[in-house]
């Protein structure tokens, strides 16, 4: 089940969190991974820690998405699965979202996403899995997150459209949306620990089943869409949320 033997797979944003659980997994199903991040030191040592190679490319700068896919063809020649993970959460109200935070959440969630698949298409085997890191927050209306989840959802509409194109290389591509997951993601976002545990509390007890995701959670589906075993499934969307896109009337 989920065997990636003989695959080789690239995680964009795999130094932390949900891409480098997912790297993780994907090694131990047999692939030769690939991890990417933006600072040296922290893809330096996750790539030591997981066994993996590691190299520093920031999805925001196109040339550094082309040098990847250079090194990536050199190194290791085609790629097989793709996770497009590498992404940013910066929450602000209608009315104080700067344009340097829409470039930003724009330009790593959606332009960056896009053009990470764009640009790996030429070294993609035929047969090949992309998979690309989305959100509940595309569908939840959720304050304070109106660019972060126009990203998502854009990078879904690119997910469905390019589906129907790559089906005729058998090339399959999937968006995953996870609900919360316990990762550093919250920690980056600037706002007091205390204002923090309050928010994730609210959020914990609005999910039906009452926990936040964990990493491996999300691994587990990418690693099963990343197989063979999902050779039948493209262009479609995966909630991964503990039933929070429910939106059930609790008692
Ligand atoms: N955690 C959640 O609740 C949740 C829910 C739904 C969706 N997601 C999505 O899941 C994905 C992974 O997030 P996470 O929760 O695992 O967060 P995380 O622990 O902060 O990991 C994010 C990863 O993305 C990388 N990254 C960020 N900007 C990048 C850029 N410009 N170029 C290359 N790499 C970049 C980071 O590398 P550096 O450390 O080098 O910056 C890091 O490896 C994101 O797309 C996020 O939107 C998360």
């Amino acid at each position: 089940m989920n065997d990636l033997t003989g695959k080789v797979a690239v995680v964009t944003g795999g130094n932390s969190g949900i891409g480098y659980e997912t790297a993780k997994h994907f090694k131990a199903a047999g692939a030769k991974v690939v991890i990417t991040g933006r600072s040296v030191d922290k893809v330096a040592s996750a790539a030591h820690e997981l066994g993996v190679t590691g190299i520093v490319a920031d999805v925001i700068d196109l040339s550094q998405i082309d040098k990847l896919v250079a090194q990536v063809g050199e190194e290791l020649g085609k790629v097989d699965v793709l996770f497009v993970n590498a992404g940013i959460f910066s929450p602000a109200p209608i009315g104080q979202n700067t344009e340097e935070m829409f470039d930003m959440q724009m330009g790593i969630n959606f332009k960056g996403a896009v053009f990470t698949t764009e640009k790996f298409l030429p070294l993609l085997n035929e047969g090949a899995s992309i998979i690309n890191l989305s959100s509940i927050n595309a569908y939840t209306a959720m304050p304070n997150t109106a660019i972060y989840a126009a990203s998502k959802a854009a990078l879904n509409s690119y997910t469905r459209t390019a589906a129907s194109e790559l089906a005729a290389r058998n090339i399959r591509i999937n968006s995953v949306n996870p609900g919360p997951v316990f990762t550093p993601i919250f920690g980056k976002v600037g706002m007091p620990e205390d204002q923090l545990n309050q928010f994730a509390e609210a959020m914990q007890d609005r999910i039906p089943l009452k926990r936040f995701g964990q990493p491996e959670d999300i691994a587990k589906l990418v690693t099963f869409l990343a197989s063979d075993d999902a050779s039948f499934i493209t262009g479609s969307e995966y909630n991964i949320d503990g039933g929070i896109n429910l939106n059930p009337i609790l008692s």
